[in-house]
């Protein structure tokens, strides 16, 4: 039966109040020196709790899995005990709060991580990120040429998601949602033109998806599979050269290995960046081989989110910049109140700077 975006669903054993989310927006905001989330940041979130779930900017796991300066990292206990600000400021409201678990892969610089990126081949495409620039300050840098990481290396970054993942639970989080979208790590890994490994991370499509699949199960069993949740996008070719004509049929065959472990959900990243349409075939195809709850996210609107879930393509939807602008974005929706649209001026103050373009949205008023 069809759900309107504004009656509650259950994740688990976790409730949702509304079937809108906030998708993860990268805003980086801490304090400094340490990337730790401050006070600013809670009072972002805690005014854009009436959604039923937010799902964080991404938080980086370690220091080589960082690519963007500035974004909150989940990896030392300072960064933990700022998260608990937001956790609670968002459970105070009555809000639902997952942390997204962020492992760049080759899309940095050593000035931005600390160490050459790594990658799982040796292999750069054209692309830039944020961090400090060589004449001063901040700006877009082109990215370095990654490192292959070795097998060693890949257990130690699933040890690392997994330690990150219990600093998220302690830290007061609902759950993760580890991003395996947008041509970060995982993304690399299943894409054959990143990826040209000879051993049994690299190959076969069972092989490329070997990687997430693992990390997904090694966090599954450290805090429980209703608290994971999982972001893709095999319709983005952000980060990459060009479309892959296998990462369809690897989505689907990862899909079939994540269903057993019962995730809060999967969120299917679309039309960000650079993309191609997403087939209905598509849809059903996911449907089929995963019966589990599903998020879609992508230049939504009230309309086309609701049409989603009619057509039961999606169980709940996430909504991005509308959530820049309108911290009251659920509520807005569910009155068809005029939305603040998000501007030249709303893009000029998305990363970085103060409370300017950041919290000083108001919510709706007559
Ligand atoms: C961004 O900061 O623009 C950004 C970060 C992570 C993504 C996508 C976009 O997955």
């Amino acid at each position: 039966m069809s759900k309107s975006l504004f009656q509650p669903i259950q994740l688990g054993a976790l409730t949702l109040k509304n079937r809108i989310a906030m998708a993860p927006m990268t805003r980086s905001r801490t304090s400094q020196p340490g990337d730790v989330p401050n006070e600013m940041m809670a009072t972002y979130y805690r005014q854009r709790a009436s959604s039923g779930l937010i799902v964080t900017e991404g938080a980086p796991i370690s220091a080589v899995g960082r690519g963007y300066s500035m974004t909150p990292g989940i990896y030392t206990e300072e960064h933990i005990e700022g998260w608990k600000r937001v956790t609670q400021a968002v459970h105070e409201e009555e809000g639902k709060i997952f942390i997204q678990l962020w492992h760049v892969g080759r899309r940095s610089h050593s000035c931005i991580s600390g160490e050459q990126p790594l990658a799982p081949s040796a292999i750069k495409v054209p692309d830039q990120v944020f961090g400090p620039r060589p004449e001063g300050g901040f700006g877009m840098i082109e990215t370095e040429m990654p490192r292959e990481m070795t097998i060693q290396e890949i257990e130690s970054t699933i040890a690392d998601f997994v330690q990150a993942a219990k600093n998220s639970i302690e830290a007061g989080f609902d759950g993760v949602e580890i991003h395996a979208a947008h041509g970060y790590l995982f993304d690399t890994f299943m894409r054959l033109e990143s990826n040209q490994r000879q051993d049994q991370y690299g190959g076969s499509k069972e092989n490329r998806l070997r990687f997430l699949v693992e990390t997904l199960q090694a966090v599954v069993n450290e805090i429980g599979g209703d608290k994971v949740a999982v972001r893709v996008s095999p319709h983005v070719i952000e980060g990459f050269a060009d479309e892959d004509p296998e990462i369809i049929d690897v989505m689907l065959k990862a899909l079939e290995r994540m269903k057993p472990m019962n995730l809060a959900y999967v969120h299917f990243s679309e039309r960000i960046s650079r993309y191609v349409d997403v087939p209905e075939t598509f849809r059903h195809q996911v449907r089929e081989v995963y019966t589990n709850p599903i998020m879609v996210a992508g230049k939504m609107t009230k309309q086309s989110a609701q049409q989603l879930l009619d057509k039961q393509h999606a169980d709940f939807v996430a909504f991005g910049t509308p959530f820049v602008t309108n911290p009251d974005l659920a509520f807005r929706l569910a009155h068809d109140l005029p939305l603040a649209e998000f501007d030249a001026d709303a893009r000029l103050t998305l990363y970085g700077g103060g409370a300017e373009g950041y919290i000083d949205y108001p919510a709706y008023q007559a």
